[in-house]
């Protein structure tokens, strides 16, 4: 494959990108998810890959497969798993792309046992955890590209720009839920790149393939700059 290889924009980097959402355990039978499909990671998995990059996954619950043999998968299920899985991983890549919807909030005990109903109203006392992005920001290294993802419903340009001064970002990836055909379960993306020098891009609404393309175009940019 390295003849093969030859020529590609990417060719010697080692990308690491995380994908789909997590499941907190609340008992044996229970969990606290969300809808991410993982379509868009999975996406920018292959498209790295594509264009040379040796790619590490780490991958949160999802029915996505990966179609390229240059990437590594590794499956995991709870947000501390894949803080776990992506700081051990961070080390060796020279990009790194967090797309998963990791959950912001995690039950405080698990049961294990199955929780029988009882009483009219129920609550689960919920802890944060840990911010997986904003933790590799810390980390990161001269040469090290780290790219985000900004969810956002309102104010949603200044919302991402917080976002990618605290976490340490060389871009962030702001996705509109607003516009339709946008968002978790459907095959298109409407997204705005803002970069370390505020310089804005707006893309139209595109496939989640085409956004990948558009993603990986900005990073090859960044690394030949
Ligand atoms: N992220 C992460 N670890 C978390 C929460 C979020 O790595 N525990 C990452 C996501 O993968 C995404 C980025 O942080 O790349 C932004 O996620 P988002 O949910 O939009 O922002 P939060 O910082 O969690 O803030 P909020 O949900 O309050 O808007
Ligand atoms: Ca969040």
């Amino acid at each position: 494959t390295a003849e093969l290889k030859k020529g590609l924009p990417l060719l010697n980097q080692k990308a690491l990108v995380s994908a789909g959402p997590t499941y907190e355990a609340i008992d044996p039978v229970r969990f606290i998810g969300n809808h991410s499909s993982g379509k868009m990671g999975f996406a920018i998995a292959d498209t790295l890959a594509k264009l040379g990059a040796d790619v590490t996954l780490i991958a949160g619950p999802s029915a996505q497969q990966t179609h390229s043999k240059l990437i590594k998968r590794i499956n995991v299920t709870s947000a501390a798993e894949m803080l776990d899985a992506c700081t051990t991983h961070f080390n060796d890549a020279t990009i790194c792309v967090m797309s998963a919807a990791v959950a912001d909030y995690t039950p405080v005990t698990v049961s294990n046992i199955k929780i029988k109903k009882q009483a009219d109203s129920f609550s689960i006392e919920l802890k944060k955890t840990t911010d997986i992005l904003k933790t590799l920001g810390a980390l990161k290294r001269p040469g090290q590209i780290l790219v985000g993802f900004a969810l956002e419903t309102n104010n949603e340009e200044s919302n991402a720009i917080e976002k990618l001064h605290k976490k340490n970002l060389d871009f962030i990836v702001l996705n509109s839920l607003n516009d339709a055909g946008a968002g978790f379960k459907t095959n298109t993306n409407k997204i705005t790149i803002i970069d370390r020098n505020l310089q804005k891009t707006v893309f139209d609404l595109k496939t989640k393939d085409e956004v990948a393309a558009d993603i990986c175009h900005k990073i090859t940019e960044l690394i030949n700059s």
